[in-house]
């Protein structure tokens, strides 16, 4: 391996969130599977609980899809078949675990604290988050939606609450920023 290869791997390592996690429940379609991995590894998810109680969990094959790009290889993905299983871990860790189950009494993901520890839960395609996982929640989070349609594809859902999360960490700087806006600080404060 090279050394500028190495330096690659350490920094995006080290920009790693250990307290925040996603759980995908019974996400079915392996293309979004895939592109959430992507945008797991985007944003510096440190664990990905793949939770499949209904479906099967996707084969280690499927995680390495087109959608997923070459994301899976470098996240730390761990499968069960046990929502209170899950939930134990998740609570033994001090991660709250914030839904995403788009009925009841459900925040703004802005108004939520993602910068503390969190495991974001993202729900089946057809039968969003189960009931059994919301019993769990400590939180609802649901993206303000305007429109005629009810919800996100579940990536696109992901992928905003994954910023959203990357984003408040970032500005309390106690997380990654992304080389671009570090460049684009270095270059006001040369100013
Ligand atoms: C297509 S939606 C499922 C819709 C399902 N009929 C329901 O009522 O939950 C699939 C998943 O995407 C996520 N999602 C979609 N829209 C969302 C929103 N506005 N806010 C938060 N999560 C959303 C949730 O995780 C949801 O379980």
């Amino acid at each position: 391996m090279t050394p500028n290869r190495q330096h690659k791997i350490e920094q995006v390592m080290s920009q790693r969130q250990k307290t925040l996690a996603i759980v995908l429940e019974n996400v079915d379609d392996p293309h979004n599977v895939g592109a959430i991995l992507r945008s797991c590894d985007a944003f510096g998810v440190g664990e990905v609980h793949l939770l499949y109680t209904v479906n099967k969990a996707p084969k280690n094959r499927e995680l390495r899809s087109k959608s997923a790009a070459s994301a899976a290889k470098w996240l730390k993905i761990t499968k069960w078949d046990s929502v209170a299983k899950l939930a134990s871990y998740l609570k033994k860790k001090k991660f709250k675990i914030a839904v995403t189950k788009l009925t009841g009494s459900a925040i703004d993901p802005a108004k939520a604290d993602l910068a503390a520890p969190v495991a974001i839960v993202i729900g089946n395609e057809h039968d969003g988050v189960s009931d059994q996982l919301s019993k769990k929640a400590d939180l609802n989070l649901v993206i303000p939606m305007v429109g005629f349609v009810q919800s996100f594809n579940v990536s696109v859902a992901a992928a905003l609450l994954l910023y959203e999360a990357f984003r408040q960490r970032a500005s309390r700087a106690s997380a990654p920023k992304s080389s671009s806006s570090s460049r684009l600080a270095k270059r006001s404060r040369a100013k």
